[in-house]
């Protein structure tokens, strides 16, 4: 815990405080660009868990629970995309899966992810069209992203790619925050993405199931998760 007073644009603190929350949160909101989102990310990589549970995340939980509902080999090939300190691994891993790979713009986070276990592989990328991962097309079973498409963050324009790496028939699965799907926020288009993706006949949508995000003050966000089937 040495290094844990640093300062980050204002943020000081020796634990998950309230204000520090407040700012943690307030600044991924506000980020301009990759960098500043790498940056970010690589500044609280190991405080991240301990953030997100105080804030009770739940997308991991409800991301490998969805998982597990359709696809029960527990050897499937698994892509989790932004998959950060590895939070839905962690749970996957928990429900026997062994073919774990996690991919993400912060190193810092991958360093975390690396420490727990429970993923076979790490890519540091960034995930995008302009940025192929090095798989063949259709290498895995089912590509996830959970709590990832935010603004500054995965937006629609990374759909294709993850279409790219799931074989015919395997799935694409999405947990993000409710307000996110419906509006269009920033950068970020996925509701429409997903829409014309499935006008064109890449993908047929399987699932849409809400639930409790994370805390909110005394609310509850919600969120959903989508299940697609790549065509
Ligand atoms: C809110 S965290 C969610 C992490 C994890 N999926 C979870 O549920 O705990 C968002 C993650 O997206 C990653 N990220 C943002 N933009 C990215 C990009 N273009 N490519 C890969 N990772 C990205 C960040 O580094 C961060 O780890």
């Amino acid at each position: 815990m040495a290094d844990i007073n640093r300062n980050y644009d204002g943020f000081a603190s020796n634990k998950c405080d309230s204000q520090w929350k407040v700012n943690k949160v307030r600044a991924l909101h506000t980020m301009r660009d990759h960098r500043e989102v790498e940056r970010v990310y690589d500044e609280f990589a190991e405080y991240f868990d301990e953030l997100v549970t105080s804030l009770e995340y739940c997308g991991p939980f409800f991301t490998s629970r969805t998982v597990s509902r359709i696809e029960s080999k527990t050897d499937a090939k698994m892509l989790d995309v932004a998959c950060g300190t590895g939070l839905v691994g962690d749970e996957l891993h928990k429900l026997g899966y062994t073919q774990i790979v996690g991919t993400d713009l912060s190193q810092s986070s991958l360093d975390v992810l690396a420490r727990k276990g429970s993923y076979t592989k790490s890519v540091h990328a960034n995930f995008g069209p302009s940025t192929p991962l090095d798989f063949d097309d259709g290498y895995f079973d089912v590509a996830m992203s959970c709590g990832s498409f935010l603004p500054m963050h995965l937006n629609e324009k990374c759909l294709p790619e993850m279409i790219r790496l799931v074989r015919k028939g395997g799935y694409i699965i999405i947990t993000t925050r409710k307000y996110i799907f419906e509006g269009e926020t920033g950068d970020m288009k996925l509701r429409p993405g997903l829409i014309k993706l499935t006008q064109e006949g890449a993908l047929t949508k399987m699932a849409h199931e809400e639930n409790l995000y994370e805390k909110d003050g005394d609310d509850h966000v919600t969120g959903i998760t989508l299940v697609y089937q790549v065509i």
